[in-house]
This record gives structure tokens, sequence and C-alpha cells, in this order.
């Protein structure tokens, strides 16, 4: 792997140029070599139409990068100005109460507005011609963070425009519509796909059909906003990566096809404003690592956006002290900057970078710390991220491979449960996050697996949790794989128009599973089954029928199966409590042949061959010999302190 590398995010816009050198010369010093900038400079680049004033972001430019700086070049698409909003009011977003989103903050365009996107033409193709082959631009950013602020749906008129075309390309008549969306029932029935309207302000829900090609519909057009971006960056700046920065538990685009468009991926870590504001995990918990962030989740992330762009991927953004943004906001156990960015390059990231330089007096974010105060003292982190760059220089022999167990991973899947839940739990990334961790607590390392184009080969273990509907593809590789395969619950209990299948589901050929689920049930929290022996299930559980091929291996309580198998596929007729995926997951593991550690739940750990990366979340030392880990350590010892990382080989 190439020697993992520190950045940060500035913006020499907000501060008077006399500063921007040693501003520089400090980074440098710091032991940063990378530094985003542009990317909510709009009002600067362009103050009105036609006027461009880019001399100021050569000048910045050009002393980064006599600092020794890489500049990554952010196009500023995300933060529309006022005098082109005013220009085309009808380009801002309207949210699903039909209000529009209006301007005073920022990602307040529709993506499917045809002039905003000839904006974002015009302004991507001037930055690109002017700064695509200067010296100083190893990198470009498209936009920022897509989806955050809930602004991939938009209900204007735009939008509607758009739809009606998505949907008459993809039907081709009104009646193949009809019959697709089932519109028979309540008379819903189109005669032509300018009749159709948005999902949104119905009465009562609108048909799911309805819902889900709008959701396919809005992560297209998200697609194609940055496709356009990304096509005129590489006419006029070829060589440079084009990056974007993905945001935490956004689902409502699929990643992984506007990922293809990208060289490399990356995200934006804010550990502690996640799990105060992104998770599921109870109060208890929350309140255990309200200073050091959820232990699973940065790694569930890291794992997931490396797989969106082919491997190659980075932090963008990574938390440096307290956010502004999240319920509360604390501050970070001393040693945690450190210890989120060795373990974001744990998990193969090629750049660790640090939001922001220096906290800003003025605006929304002023009280989000950076590593420097407003004042330019350094702030907490700014000791953390010296030691870490200097232990970046001091270790060598890090080793990043592939996992042996991978989790099928679907956007799809994830608007299809958000539209029909049938349970107000039933969310998909809490279901996938709960079966990686379970796979986690068993010192699995893992990789994530797009479920529209997966290649499975070489996993010994294969998790397809709450997968919405088949492919043939993904089908063709779970055929072909040895792999132990997991599927369910709810897996393939759709068709892709979002009806149920003609077979029942789990719809595998008999072949492969022969098991018919003929009725599910959903639970509140604290209403469980029992499955003796092995835990239980909450939330959901199905009640399956095995046919003459499959195995019950355990039943419910009830006396309805629970767990269910034919050759390599196992069936998880519900959503299992820790108990239950810890039982089931330790059997398939030892069927995979993969050897476990039992990893306590304070311990962010990565096993990668013969590689071990150990991560302490929690207040206490955590000794690793006693887990039965012996090594020898690149950084760190056996024994982990509280913050603390070790990084070595298996003896
Ligand atoms: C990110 C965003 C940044 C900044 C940061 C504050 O979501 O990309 O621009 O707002 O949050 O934590």
């Amino acid at each position: 792997m190439t020697k993992p590398e520190l950045g940060v995010c500035y913006y020499p816009e907000h501060w008077p140029e006399e500063t921007w050198a040693e501003d520089a010369r400090q980074m440098a010093d710091l032991g940063l070599t990378w530094v985003r900038i542009g990317e909510f400079a709009w009002s600067r680049l362009e103050p009105a139409r036609g006027r461009y004033e880019f001399d100021w972001l050569e000048r910045a430019i050009d002393i980064l990068a006599s600092a020794g700086l890489k500049v990554v070049l952010g196009t500023p698409t995300a933060t529309p100005p006022k005098w082109l909003v005013d220009e085309m009011a009808e380009m801002l977003a309207v949210d699903a109460d039909g209000k529009t989103r209006g301007f005073g903050s920022r990602r307040h365009y529709c993506f499917s507005h045809d002039g905003y996107f000839e904006e974002c033409r015009r302004i991507t193709n001037e930055l690109a011609k002017r700064f695509g082959t200067n010296h100083g631009v190893h990198a470009w950013q498209t936009d920022n963070e897509y989806g955050c602020h809930d602004s991939v749906h938009s209900y204007s008129s735009a939008a509607l425009r758009e739809f009606r075309i998505w949907l008459s390309q993809k039907y081709q008549s009104p009646e193949a519509l009809n019959r697709a969306w089932g519109n028979v029932f309540w008379s819903m029935e189109y005669a032509s796909f300018d009749e159709i309207e948005l999902p949104n302000l119905t009465v009562t829900e609108a048909n799911p059909s309805h819902w889900m090609d709008f959701h396919r519909f809005s992560s297209e057009q998200v697609v194609k906003f940055n496709h356009l971006q990304v096509e005129i960056i590489r006419r006029h700046s070829p060589e440079r990566p084009v990056i974007h920065n993905f945001m935490g538990r956004t689902l409502s685009f699929d990643h992984f096809d506007l990922g293809e468009d990208l060289d490399i991926s990356s995200w934006d870590s804010y550990p502690l404003g996640f799990l105060s504001d992104r998770s599921d995990r109870p109060n208890d918990f929350a309140l255990r690592y309200a200073k050091s962030g959820d232990p699973d989740f940065q790694a569930f992330h890291h794992d997931l956006y490396r797989a969106t762009s082919g491997g190659r991927w980075w932090v963008m953004e990574q938390q440096p002290g307290p956010v502004n943004w999240a319920t509360h906001n604390t501050a970070p156990n001393d040693g945690m900057v450190r210890l989120w960015s060795w373990e974001a390059i744990a998990h193969g990231a090629e750049v660790v970078s640090y939001f922001r330089w220096r906290q800003a007096p003025f605006g929304q974010e002023q009280m989000h710390s950076g590593i420097l105060r407003p004042d330019s003292v350094p702030a907490h982190a700014f000791s953390e991220v010296s030691q870490t760059a200097s232990e970046l220089t001091a270790v060598d022999g890090i080793e990043i491979g592939k996992s042996d167990v991978a989790v099928v991973f679907d956007y799809p899947s994830a608007w299809a449960w958000k539209i029909q839940p049938q349970g107000t739990e039933f969310d998909y990334f809490r279901l996938v996050y709960d079966h990686y961790c379970a796979l986690r607590r068993l010192g699995l390392s893992i990789d994530f697996q797009n479920a529209a184009n997966p290649d499975l080969s070489g996993y010994k273990l294969v998790l397809v949790p709450g997968l919405f509907s088949w492919n043939q593809q993904l089908l063709e590789e779970m055929r072909k794989t040895e792999a132990q395969i997991v599927v369910g619950p709810r897996s393939g209990s759709k068709t892709g128009d979002f009806q149920i299948p003609g077979d029942l589901p789990p719809d595998l050929p008999a072949d492969m599973l022969d098991l018919k689920v003929a009725r599910v049930e959903s639970y509140p929290e604290n209403l469980e089954i029992n499955v003796p022996g092995s835990g239980s299930f909450k939330f959901w559980r199905e009640h399956a029928q095995a046919g003459s091929t499959a195995s019950v291996l355990l039943d419910a309580e009830d006396g309805s199966p629970a767990l269910i198998r034919q050759g390599n596929n196992t069936y998880l007729a519900g959503w299992g409590d820790d108990e239950f995926l810890r039982n089931i997951l330790q059997d398939v593991t030892e069927r995979a042949g993969l050897s476990t550690f039992n990893v306590p739940e304070g311990l962010s750990f990565r096993r990668n061959g013969k590689m071990i990366f150990a991560f302490n979340y929690s207040r206490e030392n955590i000794n690793l010999n006693e887990l039965g880990i012996e090594a020898e350590y690149l950084l760190g010892g056996s024994n982990l302190a509280p913050s603390d990382v070790s990084i070595g080989k298996l003896t």
C-alpha cells in the first residue's frame, strides 16, 4: 500500500490574504500534504453573472503549492449564489410538503432543473479550463455531500417534468406502467404519462411502486448531475483524480452508481456527531461512547465507501473536536482524533483530511472546532494530528487486502423498506448494521459488494440481509461461489416492480433454497420471540415453510422454522438479536473454515491477512493477549490503553 497521507479543509476566502502563507507553512510543518479548497466559494469566484474573479484562487493555490501542499479543488455547485437564485427562482428545490427550500444556507438546488444544470456546466467548465493543468491542483472534488440536508428528492415542477419523461422511457406505454405499478388498485390507472404526479401530497400513502420509481429517478438525477462535472473536469484536467465526499448514513441515492464515475470515493467522518444524531444505539450505549463514538460506525462506512469506487478511498473530512450540528456536541477524549485517523488507514484510506484548518468566528459553523482556534492558537486536535503525521512517517509495512467476508449492500433496498417498513423499526441500514456488528464481534473483516454488480469470488462467507429483489448477476454469483451464504430476513420479498413474487418470498429457485415465506409479522421494541438455545427475533419475523430439499435447523418457541439450510445457503427467518446473530454467525463461520476472536464491545478490531489493527474506544484497558491475539507490533502493543491504537502482524 502507498504511504497514507494527511490533509485539511481550508477556506482561503474566509481569511485575509496576508495570513495564507503562514497558514500554508504551518500546515506543511504539521505534516499535512493535501489541502481541499474552493467548494463553497461561488459568490467570490463569480460575484455577478459572467464576472469571473479567479485570480485570488490562483494566488491561494500558488501559495499552498509553494509550501509543498497538493490542492484538491472543489466545484462550488453546492452553494449557488444569490444573484443566480434570483435569476432563476425555480431552480430551488421543493420539499415533500410542497414548500420551496429558500436561499440562505446551502444545497438549495433541484437536481432536475435544466437551467441550474447548465449553470453548473458553465462554472465547472470555467474553473476546469483555468485550473485544470495548474501545477498546484492534484485532484478535484465535485460539489459537496450530495444528499446532505435531505437534498436528493425535490418535488418541483422541474422534477415532475423530468420524472414523466423518465417514466415514459422506462415503460414505453401507460398500460405497461399501470401493470407494473398495479394501478387497478384504488382506480389509479393512467391514460397518459402526463397525468402522473409526484408521489407526495397524496391523502394517504401513495403506491409503493410509484415511490420506488421516484427514488430510482431521483438517484439517477444525482448521478447525472455528478457525471456532468466529472466529464468536464476529465476533459480539462487529465490525470487528476475526481473525488466526491459522501456523508454518513445517507442512503437517498445509489453511491455505487455515482462511484462508477469517480476515481476515488471519500466520506466525511464525524464520529461524535453521528452517535448523537444518526444512531439506533440505546441511550446507555450512546452515553458510554459519547466522547469516542460508536466503535463500529466509522468502520462500517470505511468498508462501504471503499467498495463504491473500486477500492480507492479517502476520508475527506475528519472530525477534529466538537462539531456544531448534533443534538449535543461533546469533545472527543484525548487521543481519539489520532485513533480515528489510524482506523481509517487500517481500512485502506489513502488520505485522512481534517475539517477544518481554523475555526470560523462567523457564520453557521462558528461553534465547529478546527485544528486551530479562531485566534489561530493550536486547538486540541493539533498535537494529535502532529503525532499521527510522525507515526505515519515512521511506521512501514502496512498491508491491506481483500476480506474473507462480504456483505451484499443495496441502496434500492434502503428505499424499499423506507417506503414500506411494515413496522417502524424496519430500517435497511439498521438491519445491515446489526449483521455487520455481529460479524465484527467475531473479529472478522468485511468487504461490501454492490448487489447490482457483485463479485463474490474468493469470499468464504457472504451475507445478504434484507435484499428487496434479486437480480440475475447476483443469483449467478451466489450459484458459483463455494462460500457459505446467509440470506434474509426479508430478502427477495419483492419483484423489481415492488410486487409480491408469484412463488412468494424469498423467491429463490428451489435448487438453491426450497422455501416459502407464508406470513410475516413486525414487532415493536421489546416484543420478541425466543428461538430456544440461540437468542430471539426482534422487529421482524417470518413464518417459513421449508420444501423437501431444505432442512429446518432451528424452530422458534411457537414451532415456526427460524433457521433453514440447503447446501451452503442458510436462511434467517427473522431479525436476530445480538445473541442470535452471534450464535448463527459463529456456526456458519466455522462451516466456512474461518477462525474468529471474541472482540469486546469497545474494541474496534480489524484483521487483514496477518495484519491486525486494534482501536480502543472504551474507557478501560484492553489486553489483546487475553483475546488470544499474539502479534509483533508496528505501533502500540498488546496492552491497549483507552483511545489508543495497536497495529501488528500475527505471529
Ligand atoms: C460536513 C460538510 C462541511 C461542514 C461539516 C461540519 O457535512 O461537508 O462543509 O459543514 O460538515 O461538520
